[in-house]
């Protein structure tokens, strides 16, 4: 099966990034939020992204032009009856993921994928609201996405072959690199890199070091990127407080207990780069 047309469902920090690697391979793209405000930023922030790609010299305004063609955006999900393929990218809640999947499964024709680029849920238990579960699996992008390489690709119990092998060729065809997964808490990833950014959060809550001495040692004697405080923020704290209390409640290991500085500062709406502040300030 050739995926030609896809639908992104949340235009947050990863919808955005997944519609914009979409358009860049040529694909015709549908991104859909419920909130309007969401739509106009990453509306925005994709056509920024094309114009500093013309501006350094590495597309022409013609490249930019055909790639802003492909990008179509909406309020509803009505235009995912054309797609081949729908990822999901909106709260890390298993209710409201299940929701959407139904409504989707009614929408899309029956052979379409869908897609969920959840960070930890279960892709079997997502599936099951639906009467398609062999054309649904996990479809884990990272952020920034338009920078990270990896795309886990996870089916959940009664995924078909041919669908993950649709996926993985389409993962490919967008430049990026897919890992195969079974399906567990967190996949692979979250399930090492979480704990880690926990632990630096149970450092910073001790008083320990302040975040910048925190993250300036794990980038300078660990060789991070980027500190796990400020990987944090960009990930957008609720996210990262959401893997992490669903790592415990699915392990029941103490090892994976949230941080309290976590809960603090998503209770006080202060969610990182995304609300301009979290273990640093960016206003
Ligand atoms: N959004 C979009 N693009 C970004 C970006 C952002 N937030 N930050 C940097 N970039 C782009 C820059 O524009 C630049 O692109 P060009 O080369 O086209 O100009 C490129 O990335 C490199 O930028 P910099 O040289 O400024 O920065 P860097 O070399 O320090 O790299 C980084 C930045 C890629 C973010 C790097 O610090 C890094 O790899 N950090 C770790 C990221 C990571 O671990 N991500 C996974 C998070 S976990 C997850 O996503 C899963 C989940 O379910 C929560
Ligand atoms: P976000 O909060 O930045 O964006 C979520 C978007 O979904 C918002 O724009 C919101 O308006 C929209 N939305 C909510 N309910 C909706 C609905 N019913 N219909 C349409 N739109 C709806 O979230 P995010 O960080 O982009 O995370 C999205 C998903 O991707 C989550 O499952 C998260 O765990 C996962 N994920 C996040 C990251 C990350 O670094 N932030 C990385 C990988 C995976």
């Amino acid at each position: 099966m050739e995926i030609k047309q896809v639908g992104v469902l949340g235009a947050g920090t990863m919808g955005a990034g997944i519609a914009q690697v979409f358009a860049e391979a040529g694909l015709k793209v549908m991104l859909v939020d419920i909130d309007s405000n969401m739509l106009q930023a990453a509306l925005g922030k994709i056509k920024k992204s094309w114009q500093k790609a013309v501006e350094k010299g590495k597309i022409d305004d013609a490249v930019k032009a055909a790639r802003e063609a492909l990008l179509e955006c909406s309020g509803d999900m009505s235009g995912f009856k054309d797609c081949d393929l729908v990822v999901e990218a909106i709260v890390e809640e298993i209710g409201v993921k299940q929701k959407v999947f139904q409504a989707m499964a009614d929408i899309c024709q029956e052979q379409a994928i869908l897609a969920t680029n959840t960070s930890a849920l279960s892709i079997t238990e997502i599936a099951a609201a639906t009467q398609r579960a062999d054309r649904i699996l996990g479809m884990h992008f990272f952020n920034p996405v338009t920078v990270m390489k990896l795309v886990e690709v996870i089916p959940g119990l009664e995924t078909s072959m041919s669908t993950t092998e649709a996926v993985v060729e389409l993962v490919k065809r967008i430049g990026k690199e897919p890992v195969i997964t079974k399906e567990a808490p967190g996949f692979l990833v979250n399930r090492i890199l979480n704990p880690l950014v926990n632990e630096a959060a149970l450092v910073y809550q001790e008083g320990m070091a302040s975040a910048e001495e925190i993250d300036k040692a794990m980038k300078l004697g660990a060789g991070l990127p980027m500190g796990p405080l400020a990987l944090a923020d960009l990930v957008g704290l609720d996210v990262v407080l959401k893997v992490t209390e669903y790592l415990f409640k699915e392990f029941g290991e103490s090892k994976y207990r949230p941080a309290l500085v976590l809960k603090q500062k998503v209770r006080a709406g202060h969610l990182g780069v995304k609300t301009g502040k979290g273990f640093y300030d960016y206003k």
